[in-house]
């Protein structure tokens, strides 16, 4: 492991434990400059190197040919063109004749051209010439990963429970719709151990508070809730609403506690509330009184949370929307040619996350006042921090589950993540099995994508599908937008098959949970790609639509909506274990090499490794029920 230091670097604290600086001229990589880039980096690929890594990304589990950038981003389009997503994971692995990998650890925008200009050259370029780069090499895939996973530091462990179902959606309107949706599964006994509590809960969109008409009853809703082993968990925005009254602002105001403009005054963005200011999460102490805001719903006995709009998103800025609103009559008069209608539409589209803005707003860090844009990509996972800290010192005995939306690495030691915004996509299923993998080397175990698909309309095939894969996955949530088709999965005329699928979720917790935590406590992946686990396997390396999980089972989901069937790609021999619901239907040993195998709809196929095993525990409704001792073994 080598450490190079390159200018004056901001501090991300993604390293605790820094290993002591190289002053060797680098090796592994070519320091240069471009007439746009005061730093870059840049090496030779073998044509056969296949490039793992940046962590939360469009493409797929290899990057190669394509151009990313790290700049946490509020964009609900997760299509092929994109360069970057909610979060900045500046890790690669490049992994052919040797072993390399590659961390470089700055706050700023890092541009990743993996292949794209020529498909032979890696080229990182960076805007500001500060950064530290972190090298390692070793003789295999995997023991990079360890040696950078040690250096990071170990991941986040959710609670056991936070292993179960949960279900979610933007629009459960009140306290009757919660209690009703919960009734529905336990009804029905669709097992469900969490009901995700979005926007709705709060008070005209204030963090930490509750709406006393739509939720006047929470206090009675929590206990209820408990006592049908359903942890409600609650979302948490990072803007705070500017209101005069409303004391969790008018506090941080007092104390001096949001970012600033150039001027010192309070820098005005809007969020759901309209006009917020955004907490100074990367402030000390305004790290620690947000952090205490928790204690509102943690003193009601809320145990989980998940933390949202923490890129941070700017639905505008008082600034920006002056500007606009002086301008904007002027289009009223005239013609609008082409060339004044683009103006006027890009004008619009440009309101929202718009990069003047992010460069028009300070923070106090370390003492320094230092403008947004240069850690914009720290902000989501400071304000994780600020919740996990707060949870150390207000509730040390109690385990929290806690996910965030924006992340950066350092972030995955406190909580978990989920993808954001994705849609009811076929396209959408198979970006969230790649995601899996690339998340686990970063340290994000903890993680999983909106099931069924958050924006646009889902189906039920799709629906059944995606179970068939999110039972695999940590976070296992149902979630969906606002106006979208409603997709508890009661809602399907498919419900018993759907409902079976999550049942055998429930018997494959033990296994997951062991998985999960062997890759938190030896610095592994719980999602493996092919090619690290039979690395000379030609076939195997290039094979992106099946995982292993754990060291025992492959999966390979289904991803094309009226597919009744795949072919997979076995590289040793594994039996075909066919569950229909959650019965073991069939064991059928297969030889190496590839096979078309039946999947109908309701069919969850798992393929177990020759001279493994996997243990299954006996349906339940929640995971408080599970029997841990009493397991079967397959
Ligand atoms: C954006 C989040 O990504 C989504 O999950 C949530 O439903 C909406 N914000 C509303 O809070």
């Amino acid at each position: 492991m080598r450490r190079y230091v390159f200018g004056h670097p901001i501090e991300t604290e993604a390293v605790l434990e820094k290993p002591p600086v190289t002053t060797d001229v680098m090796t592994e990589l070519q320091v240069g400059a471009s007439e746009e880039f005061p730093l870059t980096f840049s090496m030779e690929m073998d044509e056969d190197d296949i490039v793992y890594g940046l962590g939360e990304n469009v493409r797929g589990i290899n990057k190669r040919g394509w151009l990313y950038t790290s700049h946490n981003s509020d964009d609900p389009n997760h299509d092929e063109g994109k360069h970057s997503l909610y979060a900045s994971h500046n890790f690669l692995l490049i992994s052919g004749k040797k072993h390399l990998g590659l961390f470089f650890d700055t706050p700023g925008e890092v541009l990743f051209d993996v292949g794209y200009q020529h498909y032979n050259q890696l080229v990182i370029s960076l805007p500001e010439g500060d950064v530290e780069v972190y090298t390692m090499e070793a003789d295999s895939d995997l023991e990079v990963i360890r040696q950078f996973r040690h250096l990071i530091g170990k991941s986040y462990r959710a609670p056991k429970w936070a292993f179960g179902y949960g279900q979610c959606r933007w629009s459960y309107m009140t306290s009757d719709e919660v209690r009703e949706v919960v009734q529905t599964h336990r009804k029905m006994g669709i097992p469900l151990d969490m009901l995700y509590l979005d926007i709705d809960y709060l008070d005209a969109y204030k963090d930490f508070t509750t709406n006393p008409k739509t939720f006047g009853d929470f206090d009675a809703l929590v206990s209820d809730m408990q006592k049908e082993h359903i942890h409600l968990v609650p979302i948490i925005d990072a803007g705070v609403k500017m209101e005069d009254g409303y004391d969790f602002y008018e506090e941080g105001k007092r104390k001096g506690y949001f970012c600033k403009d150039e001027n010192g005054e309070d820098f005005v963005v809007g969020v759901w509330p309209g006009d917020c200011c955004l907490p100074d999460m990367l402030n000390d102490e305004a790290r620690a009184w947000f952090g205490d805001g928790y204690k509102f719903l943690l003193d009601k006995g809320i145990d989980g949370f998940w933390n949202d709009m923490n890129e941070p998103a700017l639905f505008y800025s008082r600034k920006h929307l002056a500007e606009v609103f002086e301008q904007v009559g002027s289009f009223a008069e005239g013609n609008l040619d082409i060339q004044r209608f683009f103006e006027f539409k890009d004008m619009m589209t440009q309101i929202s996350n718009n990069e003047e803005d992010y460069k028009s707003f300070y923070h106090n860090y370390k003492g320094q006042k230092i403008r947004h844009d240069k850690v914009h990509n720290l902000y989501g996972y400071y304000m994780t921090r600020s919740a996990s800290e707060a949870f150390a010192r207000l509730v040390p005995n109690r385990e929290v589950l806690m996910f965030s939306r924006s992340s950066y690495i350092g972030m995955h030691r406190y909580a978990g993540i989920w993808q954001g915004d994705n849609k009811s996509w076929w396209s959408h299923l198979l970006m969230n099995l790649k995601m899996m993998p690339s998340l686990n080397m970063c340290g994000f175990l903890y993680t999983g994508a909106d099931l069924g698909g958050f924006g646009d309309q889902t189906t039920e095939d799709l629906m059944i599908r995606w179970l068939s894969l999110g039972i695999f996955t940590p976070l296992m949530r149902n979630h969906s937008a606002m106006g979208t088709r409603m997709q508890e999965v009661y809602r399907f005329d498919a419900v018993e098959k759907m409902k079976g699928i999550i049942q055998l979720r429930y018997r494959l917790i033990p296994y997951l949970y062991q998985a999960y935590e062997k890759a938190i406590n030896e610095d592994t992946m719980m999602f493996y790609p092919l090619g690290m686990v039979y690395p000379t396997d030609a076939i195997a390396r290039r094979v992106e639509d099946q995982l292993l999980v754990g060291d025992d089972v492959m999966i390979a989901p289904i991803y094309e909506q009226n597919a009744v069937g795949r072919v997979v790609y076995l590289p040793e021999e594994m039996t075909l274990l066919r569950f229909r619901g959650a019965e073991l239907v069939e064991q059928t040993p297969l030889p190496a090499g590839h096979h078309y195998v039946e999947m109908p709809l309701g069919d969850v196929c798992m393929f177990l490794r020759d001279g493994h095993q996997l243990q299954l525990a006996r349906i339940v409704d929640s995971v408080a029920d599970l029997d841990w001792d009493n397991l079967t073994f397959v």
